[in-house]
């Protein structure tokens, strides 16, 4: 089975093919037209931009990633669309182009929840994550720890219940504000993860919400302690801003670590799996790997190429939603930017 995936949420215009024969999962193209450059003017994304882009860009995207595939699109067997959560315009573009492809093709249609995306996308490994799950997904909008459970009658993942997220800012709005008030351009989570391999993190930032007896995240307060550092030490040198870059960085992938390892004593599942844009994050990867005890839970993390917005995640929770039978009709699809997952 031969599925298109579409994504147009944020800034990233994408389509992929993923071939899926049972458990085996193959991406066959996945082409992603980025609008950082065009988000860099504003130091950030303008939603009414990001749509004129998505538009522009979302027909020569499809046709090139079916070409990539080898394939044409009678070839096709399946369309899988993010239907939210995630800027209206913006959706509007994927989900009016798979209703119409739909409509014209008489494909069947999967409206994929994002953040379904995102976790979906660590099963894009040689080897496939075992069900209970516990999963953090961290991007530019959501800060989330998740339950995943199987479907027995296929061994797929079927439902999603929330465990914990952010009061405030996700961890990549974070990484983002930061690094605007550090002078560096959008998107700055990579920004702050380069400067801090230059740095240590040795100013002391807090640490929110990390020792409370929850799963909630809250992330507001770091940006306006590094406000408040910046406005006491306006003339920082490079070392200096290296040195916050990293404390910054230390500062959220501890809370990160620090409530998924608390997690995952308390709810004992199979496996953990961390995905999202801030899923690239280097320290994030290892710290959250060497926390977990070596013989308790395998971490699944979704490979680099796949961990910011990308079709081929979308593809693949559409090959889940199809095995569970979760279709949507072209007739009847509409965007949900509030969709939230596990509620
Ligand atoms: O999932 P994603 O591509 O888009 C959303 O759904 O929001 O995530 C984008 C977020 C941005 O906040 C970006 O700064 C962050 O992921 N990000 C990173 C890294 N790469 C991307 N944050 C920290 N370290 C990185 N290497
Ligand atoms: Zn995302």
């Amino acid at each position: 089975m031969k599925i298109l995936g579409i994504e147009t949420s944020c800034d990233d215009t994408s389509v992929a093919v993923v071939k899926a024969e049972k458990k085996k999962l193959q991406v066959l193209s996945c082409v992603t037209a980025s609008q950082i450059l065009v988000h860099q003017k504003t130091g950030g994304v303008v939603p009414e931009v990001a749509a004129r882009e998505h538009a522009a860009v979302i027909i020569p995207t499809l046709i090139a990633a079916i070409k990539k595939a080898g394939l044409e699109l009678k070839d096709i067997d399946a369309l899988a669309v993010t239907a939210g959560p995630g800027l209206a315009t913006a959706l509007m573009v994927g989900v009016e182009t798979s209703r119409t492809l739909s409509f014209a093709t008489g494909l069947p249609l999967f409206a994929v929840n994002h953040i379904a995306g995102h976790l979906a996308s660590c099963w894009l490994n040689e080897k496939i994550p075992s069900l209970p799950a516990l999963a953090l997904v961290v991007s530019g909008g959501h800060t989330e720890l998740l339950w995943l459970s199987e479907n027995p009658s296929n061994h797929s993942w079927k439902t999603t219940k929330l465990i914990g997220k952010t009061r405030d800012d996700a961890a990549g709005e974070a990484f983002d504000k930061s690094a605007k008030l550090l002078g560096l351009p959008y998107p700055g989570g990579p920004q702050i993860a380069r400067l801090a391999e230059k740095g240590q993190p040795i100013i002391d930032l807090p640490r929110p919400m990390l020792n409370e007896e929850n799963f909630e995240f809250s992330f507001s307060g770091l940006k306006t302690s590094v406000m408040y550092y910046l406005r006491d030490k306006p003339r920082l040198d490079f070392q200096a801003r290296a040195n916050l870059a990293a404390s910054v960085q230390t500062a959220i992938v501890q809370v990160l670590v620090g409530k998924t390892l608390k997690a995952a004593e308390k709810l004992k599942p199979k496996n953990v799996l961390l995905a999202g844009g801030v899923a690239a994050n280097e320290k994030l990867r290892s710290d959250l790997q060497n926390a977990l005890p070596k013989n308790g839970f395998e971490l699944f993390i979704s490979p680099q190429a796949y961990t910011t917005d990308n079709g081929a995640m979308i593809a693949t929770a559409g090959y889940f939603q199809f095995l569970n039978h979760q279709k949507s009709h072209w007739q009847t699809l509409k965007i949900n930017p509030i969709w939230e997952l596990g509620r």
